[in-house]
């Protein structure tokens, strides 16, 4: 096809919220009630939410970040300890363990599932080492047991997972903790916010101790890391199309694979419990002229990572990180891509790989 065919038309973006009238009733029915900070709608999702993940206990933060950061102190990581997370994610987790005191020791991954390498992790456990954030990178579980194997405690990342499984359980039950996001752009949304779900009820106690710093008797430093009624009444309704925004994710998966299977492209692994957050195609070359390319033909993508966290700390030598991020291309998937959208973008992805092979 003539690559330059969707020059001028609109723009698809690589990411976009799902969002309906139900939020909007939900959102203006909490600011209609005067009771706009953190009360009983924010309690209702937090059981909407363990229940979902099957566990016991779960808090409301207002991000991901936060998430991390209070899982981290509930498990006592501070100065002196390390933790050891992927380089390939975003740098949230770098700056949730660096908030702690403690150190980042970043680890490769493998390639094919972009998520952490265990063989690699156990390389770098040591005496020191407090605790491991293990991310579902792009919606696909880690394989999480021989992480687990390593004696050393377990915070899941599910920023970028919920919903997702693994051995048919939901991610976000395996670790003494799991973090989840509600970023904008997340599987589900609440504008910003986050969730700790716990496997003890000490944990989660901790946590909700640290982030009430008003009207105590004793003072440590606390933080303000609140979730709001009128997010938690967006993730009420939010979580509710939860399996139906999985649905659609997985059949748009299933018609790229479908258009790319002939090409010369790395697709995703194909797995059961794979939510498809994102759809990140591993290229022959780097991807920076095809970001350009597809781009100039109104379709947006991006690299995955901005940028591995080892270049932040100036570290060398992570050659499975540096290659996965020089290949890898993000294109658009999310329920509202129309099925003229999702041609679109198979047309110019095509069009890029004949241009480029
Ligand atoms: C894997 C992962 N962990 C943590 C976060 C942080 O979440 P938030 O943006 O809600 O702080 C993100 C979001 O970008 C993420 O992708």
């Amino acid at each position: 096809m003539n690559d330059q065919k969707n020059v001028g038309a609109t723009t698809i973006p690589h990411s976009r919220p799902t969002l309906g009238v139900e939020e909007s009733e939900a959102v203006s029915e909490v600011i209609r009630s005067g009771h706009i900070a953190e009360g009983d709608i924010v309690r209702r999702f937090e059981g909407a939410l363990a229940d979902r993940v099957g566990i016991e206990y779960a808090a409301a933060t207002n991000s991901g970040t936060s998430a991390l950061h209070l899982a981290l102190l509930a498990m006592e990581v501070g100065p002196g300890d390390e933790v050891i997370i992927p380089s390939y994610v975003c740098s949230a987790l770098l700056n949730a363990v660096t908030y702690t005191g403690a150190a980042a020791v970043p680890a490769e991954i493998e390639p094919d599932t972009f998520n952490l390498d265990a063989a690699d992790v156990h390389r770098r456990v040591n005496r020191r080492t407090a605790a491991i954030i293990v991310p579902h990178l792009f919606g696909l579980a880690a394989d999480l047991d021989p992480l687990l194997d390593l004696g050393v405690p377990v915070v899941e990342d599910c920023a970028q997972a919920i919903g997702a499984n693994y051995h048919r359980r939901p991610v976000g039950s395996f670790g003494q903790a799991a973090a989840f996001s509600f970023y904008a752009t997340k599987m589900i949304t609440t504008a910003e916010g986050g969730m700790v779900t716990a496997r003890t009820g000490g944990i989660d106690k901790r946590i909700r101790d640290l982030k009430t710093y008003d009207q105590r008797e004793d003072y440590e430093v606390r933080y303000n890391y609140k979730m709001t009624e009128i997010q938690a009444a967006m993730g009420i309704v939010q979580l509710g199309r939860l399996d139906s925004i999985i649905r659609r994710r997985k059949r748009i998966a299933s018609t790229y694979n479908r258009a790319f299977r002939e090409l010369n492209l790395k697709l995703p692994v194909e797995a059961d419990g794979h939510i498809f957050f994102r759809y990140v195609i591993g290229l022959e070359m780097d991807a920076s002229p095809w970001i350009q390319a597809l781009t100039q033909m109104g379709v947006g993508c991006a690299r995955p990572v901005h940028r591995p966290l080892h270049h932040h700390l100036n570290l060398a030598d992570y050659p499975v990180t540096d290659e996965v991020w020089s290949r890898s291309l993000s294109i658009p998937i999310y329920p509202t891509l129309t099925n003229t959208e999702v041609s679109r973008v198979i047309d110019a992805v095509t069009a890029c790989h004949n241009r480029f092979k």
